[in-house]
């Protein structure tokens, strides 16, 4: 798909005006790449923690939860290789005077390929209609293969570069390959340079070096140095995981892309620790487990892929991410990394304190390998609304055509399941359907609403992302029936308001999403 920027401008508006996502500080003029979740958007993000949690903690015997600190011993950080090596490597457009991260860069590039074959493919299959063989063409044709060969070529050199940590020859790729700054369409580059993307504060009153401590640049580290807590107050055997979801912050040179890429933001990690040599099946394990995950959502089997990395990170020996298609491209989502014995041999080390586990079947002691699984909660929520903005042209009985933009949610996450609409303000019509919100309440999120017309209410309800409207009328006080409307289809039938809970349960339900793992 070609990247649609202006869908996505159309959908970060949308998240402002309906009271999803604010800029931070805003009176202010904002704080760049940090933002507020508003009435709605908190909803939405609590459901999908609370999506992952049962996902994770309650469907599974073995994976317990835990909720540690953001401030850690600063030696955590310094054992995990986070002070040496967490760093992203700049470059300047001396035109611009912007910044790029040199890798994003590249892989900017190599992606350019892939969209000239993906629309080599597309015309190719315009040319010859239905005979055209999509998977002869794409392994047979010579531009493409010549396209291919280019790309290859790219990223064979800049995993070299990398691995040798050789920045000079990292923009030796940028030069050779005239990377220009999308500014300024120039290609004059400073040198390339390691940015450490942790943030730093200070404990106490004290400022001398040895008070320094960083805000934690993922959760997994808090789980590592607690594992032996858990394990052995939880006697857990292993194999068994422990699950986080909390704040991480990283000092992101190039924030783009709206809540895509932020300077604060929200994980859900799980380590599962393993017997050594049977990370790489447990890996397989969570890899397609996290893909369900996301298949259970009901976004669209062909919106994701795996993407296997070629440059593992210091403490992996296998890493994949799930990509989800966003309107910028496939983008990275979950990671899910076998991180060997590395962070708990380095705290081992580091502490001086043994990480072993003694394990009951062999009658022997070691430090256990760790698979990992990790998601980002606003990337998630970004994934969530892209793919549910759509705009609609509705044809009206009198053949008129009317718009509405509707959020069509998975209804389990969406942040209110139901709007109770008193049909008008009198009549006893709104007593009724406060009466009726009190029972639902109970059960659900729910939102009373009487201001405007009720068609321009659905319209609201319809872009708040509600899945079910309930109208109140005359007839609801004669007979106890109401009307309840369906956001998707639209489609609107009178049930007794008894059934109502019943109704919305079977659609909103959680256990509904959790059951289809
Ligand atoms: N513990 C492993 C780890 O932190 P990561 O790939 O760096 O791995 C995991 O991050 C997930 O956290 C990513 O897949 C992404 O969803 C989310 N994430 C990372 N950096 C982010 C940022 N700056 N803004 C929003 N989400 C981010």
């Amino acid at each position: 798909m070609a990247h649609n920027e202006d869908l996505f401008k159309k959908i970060i508006s949308h998240a402002k005006e309906y009271g999803y996502v604010f800029p931070s500080s805003e009176i202010y003029d904002g704080l760049s790449a940090v933002y507020d979740y508003g009435q709605y958007g908190v909803e939405l993000k609590n459901n999908i923690k609370q999506y992952w949690w049962s996902a994770m903690v309650q469907m599974n015997e073995n994976v317990v939860g835990l909720d540690s600190a953001i401030f850690m011993h600063p030696t955590i950080w310094k054992a995990s290789g986070h002070v040496d090596a967490f760093n992203d490597p700049l470059i300047d457009n001396k035109d611009s005077k912007k910044r790029y991260r040199a890798d994003v860069l590249i892989e900017d590039h190599i992606e350019k390929f892939n969209d000239k074959i993906e629309k080599e493919a597309e015309k190719a299959a315009k040319r010859f209609g239905d005979q055209f063989d999509r998977e002869l063409f794409l392994s047979t044709n010579p531009k493409i293969l010549e396209y291919r060969k280019k790309g290859e070529e790219i990223k064979e050199k800049f995993v070299l570069a990398l691995e040798n940590n050789d920045l000079e020859a990292v923009r030796q790729i940028i030069i050779d390959n005239e990377i220009v700054c999308p500014i300024s369409g120039t290609r004059n580059w400073t040198e390339v340079r390691q940015f450490n993307l942790m943030f730093d504060t200070k404990l106490g009153s004290v400022t001398d070096d040895a008070s320094t401590i960083y805000l934690r640049p993922e959760t997994a580290q808090g789980i590592f140095v607690n594992y032996l807590n858990v394990q052995k107050t939880g006697r857990m055997k292993i194999p068994f995981g422990i699950a986080q979801i909390g704040k991480a912050f990283r000092n992101e040179i190039v924030a783009r892309q709206f809540i895509f890429r932020m300077r604060e933001f929200e994980q859900m990690e799980m380590q599962f620790f393993v017997k050594p040599g049977e990370e790489l099946t447990w890996f397989e394990f969570w890899k397609n487990r996290r893909m369900q995950w996301h298949l259970a959502l009901g976004l669209g089997n062909q919106k994701y892929r795996f993407y296997k990395h070629d440059k593992l990170a210091h403490y992996a020996n296998a890493a994949f991410d799930i990509q989800y298609e966003f309107p910028f491209g496939f983008k990275e989502v979950e990671g899910i990394h076998s991180r060997t014995d590395y962070d708990l041999s380095q705290h081992q080390q580091f502490s001086g304190k043994k990480l072993q586990y003694f394990d009951p079947e062999l009658n022997q002691n070691y430090v256990p390998f760790v698979v990992e699984t990790s998601i980002g909660v606003d990337r998630t929520f970004l994934m969530i609304l892209c793919n549910s903005f759509v705009e609609e042209k509705i044809t009206k009985e009198d053949g008129s055509v009317d718009e509405r933009v509707v959020l069509k949610l998975p209804p389990a996450l969406a942040p209110i399941k139901a709007t109770v609409l008193p049909l008008v303000k009198k009549d006893g019509l709104p007593e009724k359907a406060h009466e009726i919100m009190d029972a639902l309440k109970f059960d659900f999120n729910c939102q009373y609403d009487e201001k405007d017309s009720i068609g321009k209410r659905y319209r609201r309800q319809d872009a708040i992302g509600t899945p079910y409207c309930i109208t109140i009328d005359h007839e609801t006080l004669e007979n106890n029936t109401v009307t309840i409307r369906e956001r998707d289809t639209m489609e609107q039938i009178r049930v007794d308001i008894s059934k109502l809970a019943e109704i919305i349960g079977q659609k909103v339900d959680m256990k509904h999403l959790l059951k289809r793992l």
